[in-house]
């Protein structure tokens, strides 16, 4: 028998026991013993729920129980969540995750620690909901040398886009419903001005690269700046705005990580990824590009990762389930100011002063003022770009994905 205790039963813990609960007799049979939900760690009771008989509110009663064997941890956070995971490894209990805050800032000590304890730390549920993709990125493609990791890492920023492009509904409208839907973050600026994106690319690069990437390290920008006037521009080239999550391998062996919006070609496999759903581009030097696509966030396809990841940890109850990676450092990873792109740009100013830009190539759309113009460049970095500006101000600018 191997018993389980959640920690936090929010939309994803509460998916978590319902899955465990619904699909028992599979989940015994695949684990070939009895796996078990024992106790709710969460601040509230929960006198209505099928689970209520399992609530506690003191972390310690689950830390000194020697029959739990699996910790699932989906409160959130790197605070409490930090301290709990620590003493749960310290005690001998593998840990699952669905935090990504967590294990982009605390990914490489917490992993070191569950080493020492011969336990698991998993945490596939913390980037892109119910895709698989950091096992198949550890193991599957273990054989390739990764240079480029690049995706759409949050769904309710991609929710957000497509709700306004697709039904013309405002940016807080689409935000409302994400949040009702159970998408978003607690705070949902951190969904909105690409934090949670940071997160995930740290933890992508951290295991295409081997070297703990720190969300500080990684600019990031999100979607609060982008318009509907934008969206038509870009309709206008056939492209679509999509934000990005982007981490590639360069020559000197950094990482260049970071997350923007970008223009994505219509006819390019990420434009077509819309609501919830996230897409995550892998690039070998023997698979040549893969791509993993299904539900980035929401209860029960965030569940079915963290389950799956205690159906794996119970499997390896007296044998680690190996994850690991480097340490982190101020020499690991560099912003992309270095890199060339094509940019879009949306600005105040004349056709003549946009026409002066390197490869300006000059985008219209119905009912824009007289004073806007919109163009796409050849081409350069941003330090290039902004000196070729002129008298022109900018309003968007954004990165053109090749
Ligand atoms: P929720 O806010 O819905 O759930 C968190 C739960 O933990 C709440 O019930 C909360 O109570 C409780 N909690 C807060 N503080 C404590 C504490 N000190 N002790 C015990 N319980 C506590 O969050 P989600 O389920 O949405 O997300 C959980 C984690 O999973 C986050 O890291 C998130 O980023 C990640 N995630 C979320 C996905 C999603 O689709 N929602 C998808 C993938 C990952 P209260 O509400 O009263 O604060
Ligand atoms: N808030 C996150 C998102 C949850 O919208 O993608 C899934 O990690």
């Amino acid at each position: 028998m191997v018993n389980v205790a959640i920690l936090g039963f929010g939309t994803v813990g509460s998916g978590v026991a319902e899955v465990l609960a619904k699909n028992a007799d599979h989940i015994d049979q695949k684990v070939e013993t009895p796996v078990r939900l024992k106790y709710i760690l969460d601040v509230r009771d929960f006198p209505d729920s099928p689970f209520g008989d399992k609530v506690v509110h003191d972390f310690s009663i689950i830390e000194n129980d020697p029959t739990v064997d699996i910790v699932v941890e989906t409160i959130g956070g790197a605070t409490v969540a930090l301290d709990f995971t620590r003493r749960a490894l310290t005690a001998g209990k593998s840990v699952v995750s669905s935090n990504k805050e967590l294990v982009a800032e605390h990914g490489h000590e917490l992993l070191q620690l569950a080493a020492e304890k011969g336990v698991s730390y998993l945490f596939e549920a913390s980037v892109g909901g119910g895709i698989p993709i950091l096992r198949p990125l550890s193991q599957c493609l273990a054989a390739n040398e990764l240079t480029e990791v690049c995706g759409i890492l949050n769904g309710t920023t991609n929710y957000i886009l497509t709700r306004m492009i697709r039904s013309g509904l405002t940016f807080e409208a689409a935000l409302k419903e994400a949040q009702a839907n159970g998408y978003a973050e607690k705070d949902p600026t951190a969904d909105v001005e690409g934090h949670d994106a940071c997160r995930k690319i740290c933890i992508l690069a951290a295991i295409a690269f081997g070297r703990h990437v720190y969300p500080r390290q990684v600019p990031t920008e999100g979607i609060s700046g982008v318009t509907l006037a934008d969206v038509a521009y870009a309709e206008s080239c056939n492209r679509k705005i999509k934000l990005l999550g982007r981490a590639v391998k360069q020559d000197d062996g950094r990482i260049c990580a970071y997350v923007a919006p970008h223009l994505v070609d219509g006819e390019a496999p990420l434009a077509g990824v819309e609501d919830v759903f996230n897409a995550i581009m892998v690039k070998g030097d023997a698979i040549g590009d893969v791509m993993f696509y299904g539900r980035g966030a929401g209860k029960l396809p965030t569940a079915s990762a963290v389950v799956a990841d205690v159906m794996d940890a119970a499997r390896h109850i007296r044998s680690r389930k190996r994850i690991e990676w480097g340490p982190g450092g101020d020499d690991v990873a560099v912003g992309p100011e270095k890199m060339a792109f094509r940019w879009y740009v949306r600005a105040l100013g004349t056709a003549e002063d946009a026409r002066a830009v390197p490869g300006a190539s000059l985008l219209s759309r119905p009912g824009a003022p007289a004073d806007e113009v919109a163009f796409l460049t050849s081409p350069m970095t941003r330090a290039q770009l902004d000196g070729a500006l002129g008298a022109l101000v900018p309003q968007s600018v954004f990165r053109v994905l090749e």
